[in-house]
């Protein structure tokens, strides 16, 4: 396994594998790996000739306020995780690689990234979008992996792939959990023993949710009440949002049919967690 930060060895690289025919995934990461982003080496390594996957904590989709610092980091042991899922190249470049000293190029979307996680961390989505892109560039695979944990953010990776059309395929996977069902996530680390324990809450609430859906509940608003209920139980939650809304367009809507997201984001302690359930 070869462990570049130079964008010319990655590019030259995939170009290489790509003109002896080889078919090749991406998997963008922050690092700090689990078995949410195993899961996506695994999927892409079954797929796929050759897997990249580039580990990057992008300063560009962190607020001034957000957990950019204290953002876990940890490279020898990502470089096994990735090692032991027989990952063929990692691309981990310092932030003035990507980012040179008169960058100005961004790359945005309306509406999609307005509401939601786009509502409380206003230049989270346009950060997302403008690394994302830069990846596909730098790394010109077949197939990106992208996991449902983060619906938004997939699609709007899904939305901007057809708007620019990127000549690149996008493959949503399934969220991986704890035992007790809380969604993995590099930030569960930041949380106290005691806030791990209330964090299961958060997926608690959307089984509640789903409960009473599939016993014929359709009106949003009474899911969103459910959901808020059964939050509000947990004396360390705070609600940052509740939302019913379509999964393609991200606007809220009234009655659950069609393409659903129910995505929630909740803060335990100072620590912010999202979950979600997508019905298609
Ligand atoms: P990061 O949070 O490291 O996540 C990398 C990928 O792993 C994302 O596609 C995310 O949805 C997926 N993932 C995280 N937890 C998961 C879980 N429990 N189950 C399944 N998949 C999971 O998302 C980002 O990084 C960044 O925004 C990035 C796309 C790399 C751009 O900087």
């Amino acid at each position: 396994m070869r462990i570049t930060g130079s964008i010319k060895e990655t590019r030259d690289q995939v170009k290489e594998w790509k003109a002896a025919g080889l078919s090749v995934a991406l998997v963008p990461t922050m690092g700090y790996l689990h078995e949410g982003h195993r899961s996506l080496i695994d999927r892409a390594r079954k797929e796929n000739d050759k897997v990249v996957v580039s580990i990057f904590v992008n300063p560009m989709q962190f607020g001034p306020n957000e957990d950019l610092d204290a953002y876990p980091r940890d490279l020898d042991r990502d470089a096994k995780i990735c090692e032991d899922g027989g990952v063929d190249l990692i691309f981990h470049p310092e932030v003035e690689e990507m980012y040179g000293p008169d960058f100005c190029g961004y790359v945005d979307m309306h509406t999609l990234p307005e509401k939601l996680c786009g509502a409380s961390r206003p230049v989270h989505f346009r950060g997302v979008q403008t690394v994302v892109t830069k990846l596909f560039h730098i790394i010109p695979a077949h197939k990106a992996y992208f996991g449902q944990k983060d619906a938004q953010q997939l699609a709007i990776i899904r939305r901007m792939v057809i708007d620019l059309d990127f000549d690149i395929e996008i493959i949503g996977c399934p969220i991986i959990r704890e035992d007790d069902g809380l969604a993995k996530s590099s930030r569960n680390t930041y949380l106290s023993a005691e806030e791990r324990a209330q964090a299961v809450i958060l997926n608690q609430s959307l089984d509640a949710a789903m409960d009473a859906i599939e016993a014929g509940e359709t009106d949003a608003t009474k899911v969103k009440q459910i959901i808020t209920d059964t939050l509000n139980t947990c004396p360390l939650a705070k609600i940052d949002y509740v939302e019913v809304t379509s999964f393609d367009t991200i606007q809220p809507i009234e009655k659950v049919e069609g393409a659903v997201l129910i995505a929630i984001a909740v803060y335990i302690g100072t620590t912010r967690l999202i979950d979600n359930r997508i019905i298609l």
